[in-house]
């Protein structure tokens, strides 16, 4: 346009040399406000790739209030590599907020807000789901999508589902709030090989078997565990699993002192709970327990048998040696 303007103002007329001018200054100015507003991530990363642009800051996270120390130097391979980088992912469409002064934006933006950004099925699903409508009837503070989602340098990082820091990150999020069942689930051989740090999609975490957002407890038949589904959530990996192979104790408590506990403290109560007691019982947990107490028993007696036979050797050979050396004395 600019140039057209030049060709007209060689016609050397008052009105389009000042029109030239007034263009510029438009494009100027246009130029600057895009600058910011444009669509290009390329524009923001001129700046968040560049150490002498920025730098590290100081935030309060807005939920938990800890105190954090952040680099504003976003890491494009992480960024691309993240379930949020792809093509048709845009920084203005999370940072929604970046007011633009003097050039610059606002340096303290809000916190972005997944559940408006991500607001197709999964927030929903989330928010609405049966595992949320639990937490609120026990009084618990369902956690943030970022909570269970956050990248490993940066919370915008969002892994995808197949990441092996995700998957692990996973089970310690879960296991926070669910301590009993992470240890139990640490006695089983998926918690061992996992706690060895193979966590691929092939071996199962929390979430394999119990669901994402949508989590039912076990006995509810709609349940990705409940009777009608368990075979099929568990052929994923266990092709040819059936009724019996199901009845396998994904969470053994037999050595875990809380269990311990529980069954002293119903032992106790067996007047005023007789309930309580048979549940324990009956259930596959002891039988479980039975067989390892017995097992720990037998290998405890057999090696302190071991043990004190071979002490009492000992020291009959100790004995008979300074018996020896005495009678040897006695005959000089
Ligand atoms: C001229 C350089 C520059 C450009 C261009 C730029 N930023 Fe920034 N940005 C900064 C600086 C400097 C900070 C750190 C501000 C501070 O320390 O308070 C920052 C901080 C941020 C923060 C963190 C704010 C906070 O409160 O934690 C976000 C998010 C951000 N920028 C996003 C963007 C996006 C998205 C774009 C593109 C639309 C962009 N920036 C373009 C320089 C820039
Ligand atoms: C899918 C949404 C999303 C997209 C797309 C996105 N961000 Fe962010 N960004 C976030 C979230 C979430 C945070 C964490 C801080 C927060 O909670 O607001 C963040 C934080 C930041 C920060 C502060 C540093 C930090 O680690 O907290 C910078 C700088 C930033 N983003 C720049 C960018 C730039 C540049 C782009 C484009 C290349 C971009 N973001 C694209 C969601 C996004
Ligand atoms: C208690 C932890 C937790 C919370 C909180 C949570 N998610 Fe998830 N979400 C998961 C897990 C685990 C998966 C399965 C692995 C994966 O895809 O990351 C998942 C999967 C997803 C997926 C992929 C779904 C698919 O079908 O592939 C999206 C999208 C998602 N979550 C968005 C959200 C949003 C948005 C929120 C907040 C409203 C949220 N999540 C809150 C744990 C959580
Ligand atoms: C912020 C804490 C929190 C997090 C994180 C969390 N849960 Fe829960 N979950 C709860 C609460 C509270 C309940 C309600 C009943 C209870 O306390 O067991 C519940 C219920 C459940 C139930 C049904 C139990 C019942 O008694 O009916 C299962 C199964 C479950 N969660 C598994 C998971 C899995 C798998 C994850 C990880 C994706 C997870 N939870 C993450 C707090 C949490
Ligand atoms: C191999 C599949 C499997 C894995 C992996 C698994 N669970 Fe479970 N979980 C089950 C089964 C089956 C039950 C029901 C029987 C029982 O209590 O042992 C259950 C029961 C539970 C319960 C009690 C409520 C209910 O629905 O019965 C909670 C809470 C729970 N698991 C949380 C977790 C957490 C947290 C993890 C990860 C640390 C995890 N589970 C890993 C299969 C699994
Ligand atoms: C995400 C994949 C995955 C899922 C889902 C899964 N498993 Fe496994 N499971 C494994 C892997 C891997 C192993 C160990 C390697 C092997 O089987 O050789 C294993 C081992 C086992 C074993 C033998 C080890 C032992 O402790 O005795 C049993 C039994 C088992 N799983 C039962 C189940 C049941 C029941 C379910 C469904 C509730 C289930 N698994 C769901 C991957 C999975």
């Amino acid at each position: 346009m600019a140039s057209i303007l030049y060709t007209l103002g060689a016609v050397n007329s008052k009105i389009s040399r000042f029109l030239f001018v007034a263009c510029l200054v438009v494009l100027f100015f246009a130029a600057s406000i895009n600058y910011l507003y444009s669509q290009e991530n390329g524009d923001c990363l001129e700046c968040h790739t560049d150490p002498s642009k920025v730098d590290v800051k100081v935030r309060v996270d807005h939920v938990t209030g800890e105190v954090e120390i952040v680099s504003m130097l976003v890491d494009e391979d992480a960024f691309h590599s993240s379930a949020h980088g792809g093509e048709d992912f845009y920084c203005i469409d999370c940072h929604a907020d970046l007011e633009e002064s003097e050039g610059e934006h606002n340096p303290n933006l809000q916190p972005v807000d997944c559940i408006t950004f991500c607001n197709d099925d999964p927030g929903a699903e989330f928010l609405e789901g049966s595992h949320v409508k639990l937490m609120k009837e026990n009084d618990v503070q369902p956690p943030t999508c970022k909570y269970c989602h956050a990248g490993v340098k940066s919370k915008r990082d969002v892994p995808k589902a197949d990441d092996l820091y995700h998957r692990k990150d996973t089970i310690d999020k879960c296991g926070g709030c669910h301590e009993e069942f992470y240890y139990s689930y640490r006695n089983n051989l998926h918690g061992q090989v996992t706690a060895l740090g193979h966590v691929d999609t092939d071996i199962a975490t929390c979430v394999d078997c119990h669901g994402q957002h949508t989590i039912l407890n076990s006995s509810d038949s709609e349940s990705t565990l409940g009777a009608d589904n368990v075979i099929e959530t568990c052929s994923v990996c266990h092709p040819g699993a059936n009724d019996n192979f199901v009845k396998h104790v994904a969470h053994p408590k037999y050595k875990n002192i809380a269990y311990y506990k529980s069954v002293f403290g119903a032992v106790k109560d067996i007047r005023k709970d007789p309930e309580r007691i048979s549940g324990i019982v009956k259930s596959p947990q002891m039988i479980i327990t039975i067989l390892f107490v017995v097992y720990v028993g037998i290998l405890v007696m057999t090696f302190s048998g071991f043990g004190m036979h071979s002490v009492l050797t000992w020291l009959s050979t100790i004995l008979d040696e300074r018996k020896g050396k005495e009678s040897k004395h006695d005959k000089r």
